[in-house]
Formats: C-alpha cells, structure tokens, sequence
C-alpha cells in the first residue's frame, strides 16, 4: 500500500511503540489521528508532528464509549485508510495474586478495546483499508508469571485471525503484529507485579519500522520471529 497520503489513526499514540510509529508514518507522509489517554503526552506529540495530524483525542479506553468517539474524531477530519491499536497495559506476578481491577483492566485494555475500536471503525472502512493490532510474542509463546498479560495478548491474537477473515471479503486487512520485547519502558510500568528479568530488548524504531514495511508490502501477518 501507499503509505504517503493514507490517512492512519495510531491509538496508543503516547506509548512507546505508538509514538515511534506515528513518527515514523508521518515520516513517509501518512496524515495522522492519533489518541492517547495522557491529554499532556498527546498534545506535545500533536505539535512536533503538527503538519501531518488532522486529529488528536485524549480519552480512557476502559470507557466503553471511548473507540467510538476516537473513530468518529478521524472519520471526521478525512476517511480512514489504516487505524493502529497500540496501547495496552502488562501486569506480572502468580496466578494465585491476580486481583480483580488488574484482571479487569488486562482485558478491557488489551482484549475488549480493540475489539470495540474494530466494531466502530468497520462499517467506515473501504477496499484497501488496514487494521494493524499490536499482540504481543506471549500469545504464540505463554510465559509463567504474565500468564492472563499472556491470555489477553492470545485473545487478540485470535479475534484478529477470525476478524480477518470475516473483513477479507471487504477488502479489508486486519494485521495480527507480535512484537518481541521492546525497549519502551512498558515493562517498568505494569499495573501489577514486577517485571522479571528480561535481557535487552528490540528498539521501538526498528520494530516500528518493521511495521511500517509490512503494511507497505502487504504482508498478512507479523510474527515475532519477524523482527
Ligand atoms: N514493549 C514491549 O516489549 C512489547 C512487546 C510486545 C507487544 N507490546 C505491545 O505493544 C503495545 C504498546 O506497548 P508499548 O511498549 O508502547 O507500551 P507503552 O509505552 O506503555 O504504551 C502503552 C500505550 O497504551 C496506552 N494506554 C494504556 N492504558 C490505557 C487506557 N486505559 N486508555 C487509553 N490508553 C491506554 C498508553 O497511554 P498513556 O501513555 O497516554 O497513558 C500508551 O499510549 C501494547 O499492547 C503492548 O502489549 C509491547
């Protein structure tokens, strides 16, 4: 696909991964949405890329009403070509210690968001359009210690396929992306528990470059042995 000119929204865009993306679209000329939940963050990633974003939306995606307005916010400024869902949040720690609000926002963040944002953004979608969702390497390899982080990552992993195939018939593309480890800090920062160890990580620029790549060469899936 051309990247130049496709109008992409990055949800997510605050993070580490998100950020490096929408760097790097707006980079190969791609007009930008972008949304985030740090109204801060968002705004100052807004005005470095100012001449390429047509957009931008703070809001909370554990609010069930959240995906639709950020879709709305785009559809408003030009007709979307590629949405990214790049936000998500980790969590550590036995399953026996698991409690309910970090349960709650594994999924509604990482599972339930992105099927909504999906759901909303479909129907708006024409022929050529791209849905890339950032899964993670735990989905194809489950590691103890972040098994329900693991569970969510799977649970995309596996609306993406099916999604995928129900929107090939639209033209549309659902891009299943299984990053491995990423230096972007989200480790150091998970809702619960403590990261273990994890040894050097992959850069956020490369690993978004590579994302952009297959969205360029139409690439159907992303795994992390891709990176
Ligand atoms: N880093 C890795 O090693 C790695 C590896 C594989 C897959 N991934 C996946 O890649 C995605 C991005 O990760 P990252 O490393 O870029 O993490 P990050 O730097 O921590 O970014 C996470 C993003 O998610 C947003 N977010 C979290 N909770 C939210 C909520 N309730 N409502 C709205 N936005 C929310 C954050 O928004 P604010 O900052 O504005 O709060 C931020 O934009 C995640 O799905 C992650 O699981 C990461």
């Amino acid at each position: 696909m051309e990247i130049s000119g496709a109008h992409v929204l990055v949800v997510g865009a605050t993070g580490g991964l998100g950020s490096a993306l929408a760097r790097a679209l707006a980079a190969d000329g791609a007009r930008l949405s972008l949304s985030g939940r740090d109204a801060t963050r968002l705004s100052a990633l807004a005005d470095e890329l100012t001449a390429s974003v047509l957009s931008s939306v703070s809001a909370d995606l554990v609010d069930p009403s959240a995906p639709a307005r950020i879709v709305d916010a785009a559809v408003a400024a030009s007709p979307l070509d590629v949405v990214v869902f790049a936000a998500g949040v980790v969590a550590f720690g036995a399953v026996a210690e698991l409690d309910d609000d970090t349960l709650d926002q594994l999924l509604l963040v990482n599972v339930i968001a992105p099927v909504r944002l999906l759901r909303a953004v479909a129907p708006q979608l024409g022929r050529g359009a791209v849905v890339v969702n950032l899964s993670a390497v735990v989905a194809e390899t489950p590691l103890p210690g972040m098994a329900a982080y693991a569970a969510s990552k799977a649970a995309l992993t596996a609306f993406d396929r099916a999604a995928g195939r129900e929107l090939r018939r639209a033209g549309v593309r659902v891009l299943d992306v299984r990053p491995p480890h990423t230096e972007t800090g989200l480790a150091s920062r998970p809702v619960a528990g403590i990261s273990p160890r994890l040894g050097a990580g992959k850069s956020p620029d490369e690993v978004a470059a590579r994302i952009v790549q297959a969205l360029r060469d139409d690439e159907a899936d992303l795994p992390s042995d891709a990176f």
